[in-house]
């Protein structure tokens, strides 16, 4: 991707102008409250710039996976009234994205005022990434902001077709994203870690292939290092595993050798007889796992490793707990590396970005998030940009200057 092609609206004269805003507003909605509200805050700034510019600011977002008609159920209206409290003003809410609500809304927006208009994906079209979906959407209006980098590993009509519709701008969250992406991942401060965790190797396969080839050190943690011990012999007790995916472990592991890329497994694990609260549990040498247990976190010792190891590298990224850190006390271990990484970004020895949901929800239970460096809002966009993939909703935005 041609990053240094993207542009921004900073100096473009936006001043009566209706710019169409694609954001994501796929936030947690738990009866008709918004119940995490991280990326709206993070989306305020941006569309507070366009609106004191003078632009006639349309919001367009999907919501949930409604079956491509309008449902109730995953109507944008409570995510709209969010907004409009965060912004401190009154947001226009339009009850259709296209056709007369939508143009009607527009008509009477006055400079400097926010539109937010019904889900996008209440019209199948959205998601073929339909040529005359995304027109009716462009007629709406003059410039076309997208800053949704969540969802921007869709190739969606509000993602992709309209980007080549009407001047194409990338906006400033979505330029923070790719900001702190790029600073990790494409122009890093060697030695580099990777903190893989998370369940499965077969969700991340592609996730750990890539990073074998860009990062100085592959950290695999929680239940998918699991996999990786048993490809060598190790015993596993009853833990979580998937066999079937011993021989990818192995070649992984081969792939990051060729690569001068250190793979890096736990030494000690927290285990249990079940994954419940507050389960007797144990600490076990790696080699030492009873065959009745399960594996459900690191131990102290994989922690001290770990630290010590990002303690020697300048840039980190991480995705994935290190255990199941939903349910106490299998979450400590994730905790302790994250207050750990916390603290060398705090004192200015590394760099470190995290993202995925499960990652950010770990990192705000251990309260550090504000302590990284960034960290992404974005979900299966980070992990596709971490597998190395053209995102098409960016590919789109610098596409439309060529
Ligand atoms: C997300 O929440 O990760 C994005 O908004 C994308 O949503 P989707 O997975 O339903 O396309
Ligand atoms: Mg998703």
């Amino acid at each position: 991707m041609q990053l240094d092609r993207l542009r921004t609206t900073a100096g473009v004269d936006i001043k009566g102008k209706r710019v169409i805003v694609r954001a994501d507003l796929n936030v947690p909605v738990k009866d008709g409250k918004v119940t995490d509200a991280t990326r709206l805050e993070r989306l305020v700034p941006g569309l507070q710039d366009l609106a004191k510019r003078g632009a006639r600011v349309i919001v367009i977002a999907h919501f949930g996976r409604p079956k491509g008609g309008p449902d109730p159920q995953f109507s944008l209206k409570p995510v709209a009234d969010k907004l409009g409290e965060l912004l401190a003003h009154r947001v226009v809410f339009a009850e259709d994205c296209v056709g007369g609500p939508a143009e009607g809304a527009v008509a009477a927006l006055p400079p400097g005022r926010i539109a937010v208009l019904e889900n996008v994906r209440f019209h199948k079209a959205e998601e073929k990434n339909d040529a005359s979906f995304a027109k009716r959407l462009a007629a709406l209006g003059d410039l076309y902001v997208n800053d949704a980098f969540s969802a921007a590993h869709r190739a969606h009509a509000s993602t992709d077709a309209l980007a080549h519709l009407l001047p194409a701008y990338a906006g400033p969250l979505l330029m923070e994203e790719v900001n702190a992406l790029e600073r990790v991942l494409e122009k890093p401060d060697h030695p580099t870690a990777a903190i893989i965790g998370g369940a499965k190797v077969s969700s991340k396969i592609d996730v750990l292939t890539h990073l074998a080839a860009k990062v100085d050190r592959l950290i695999i943690a929680g239940a998918m290092a699991n996999t990786f011990l048993l490809a060598q012999g190790v015993e596993i007790g009853k833990s979580l595993v998937e066999p079937g995916h011993a021989g990818t472990a192995l070649n992984i592991m081969h792939a990051a050798k060729a690569r001068h890329c250190e793979v890096i497994l736990p030494r000690d694990f927290v285990v249990a007889p079940k994954l419940e609260v507050g389960a007797a549990s144990q600490v076990v040498a790696t080699l030492e796992t009873p065959s009745e247990l399960m594996i459900l976190d690191v131990g102290p010792k994989t922690v001290a490793h770990y630290t010590e190891i990002i303690g020697r590298c300048r840039t980190l990224v991480w995705n994935g707990p290190l255990g199941a850190f939903e349910i106490a006390p299998f979450g400590e271990g994730t905790f302790a590396l994250a207050r750990q990484a916390a603290t060398l970004t705090t004192s200015g020895a590394l760099v470190s970005v995290a993202g995925g949901g499960d990652t950010v929800a770990a990192l705000n239970a251990a309260g550090v998030s504000n302590q990284f460096t960034y960290v992404s809002t974005a979900g299966g966009a980070f992990l596709e940009w971490l597998e190395g993939r053209e995102l098409p909703g960016i590919a789109a935005l610098t596409g439309a200057w060529s």
